[in-house]
């Protein structure tokens, strides 16, 4: 296959501002004597605030000049060129979640590392693979590395409860799926529209943010749960607290947990905010969950790569189920 000189990529050209705009730039070419990999991206997923993220995350100094800022860490494709000693061959179809410290994916040739890819699943479309990494890699290391559960089916949560916020968004639909693979019982929140299908998720009772009182929940009999994983921050946060049993553990993907702390909430309940690493070997095992078809990916909508604007509008909103995808032709 002949590679361009030049691609189409989505820049956002100023940390301070979420405009994103349409340039042509050299495609990238793969060191060869490292273990990177020149891919052909076919679909790569927005994550909501991600425009955001250089302002509030800046990298450490000496790092920067190396990031150019193309969005979108999410992404599905072909393997162009690799590394000759390399398990992903020309040809390979893949997905990861890339480096955060390295420039994104919104761009027809993109490069990924080694220890970022894994296969894509063979019974996903090329949207459907490019949902999955970010979110599914999150709740994984949320649940089994973070909390501490074993990553085993019905035995790594058995006897324990979890309570998770925003279900239905990219992230929470990863987090029910796999608590309930790993046996625990779930609770989850979203919106009215969304109960239903949270439910077909897997979980066993689902609450919408819009009716329920969480405080005046959690003092029912036996609700009270082991841990709360908070995927929205703010309010959600705020409720999710009240939700834990003494002793239990609280995570938020959103900012952290000390932020939002109601007085009167039990007072040794540990609780962090972690920022996500994209870990290949993780996304294998999730690979085969969802080739098992344990685990199922949230696609909210696919728009053609040039209609980004409207696509970012969407994911802005705050109000998808599950992730928004651009597509490369
Ligand atoms: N720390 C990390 O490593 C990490 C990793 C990934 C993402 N994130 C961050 O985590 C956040 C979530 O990401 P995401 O991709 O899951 O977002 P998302 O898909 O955009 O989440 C949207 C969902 O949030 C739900 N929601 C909105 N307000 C809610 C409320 N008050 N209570 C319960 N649910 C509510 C909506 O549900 P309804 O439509 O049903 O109302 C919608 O389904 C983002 O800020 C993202 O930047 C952090």
């Amino acid at each position: 296959m002949s590679i361009p000189k030049t691609q189409k990529a989505i820049l956002q050209p100023d940390v301070m501002s979420t405009e994103v705009t349409m340039i042509t730039d050299p495609v990238p070419a793969a060191n060869p004597s490292s273990n990177e990999h020149l891919i052909r991206v076919h679909t790569t997923a927005i994550t909501n605030g991600e425009l955001l993220w250089s302002r509030y995350f800046p990298l450490p100094k000496g790092e920067e000049p190396e990031k150019f800022l193309v969005p979108c860490n999410d992404v599905a494709g072909t393997v162009i060129t690799a590394p000759e000693d390399s398990p992903f061959k020309p040809g390979t179809e893949v997905y990861a979640r890339s480096n955060y410290n390295r420039t994104g994916c919104a761009r027809e040739y993109t490069i990924l590392l080694t220890e970022e890819m894994s296969k894509r699943p063979q019974n996903l479309s090329w949207a459907e693979s490019a949902v999955v990494p970010m979110s599914a890699e999150t709740a994984w290391q949320a649940l089994f590395e973070h909390v501490g559960w074993e990553a085993k089916a019905g035995e790594g949560a058995r006897g324990k409860r979890i309570f998770i916020t925003a279900a239905s968004g990219g992230v929470g639909v990863w987090m029910v799926q796999l608590a309930k693979w790993a046996g625990a019982h779930v609770t989850a929140t979203c919106g009215t529209s969304n109960v239903d299908w949270v439910k077909s998720l897997g979980a066993d009772e689902v609450l919408d943010y819009t009716k329920t009182d969480i405080k005046q929940w959690s003092n029912g009999k036996d609700k009270k749960v082991d841990v709360a994983v908070d995927c929205i921050g703010q309010k959600s946060l705020e409720d999710a607290w009240w939700t834990i049993k003494g002793g239990g553990t609280l995570i938020s993907i959103y900012q952290p947990p000390e932020q939002k702390k109601p007085a009167g909430v039990e007072d040794d309940i540990r609780n962090f905010f972690f920022i996500m690493k994209s870990v290949g070997e993780q996304l294998r095992m999730i690979t085969d969950l969802i080739e098992a078809g344990i685990g199922k990916p949230a696609l909210d909508s696919v728009f053609p790569v040039d209609q980004f604007q409207d696509a970012f509008k969407r994911v802005e909103s705050g109000k998808t189920r599950g992730k928004v995808v651009l597509e490369f032709v």
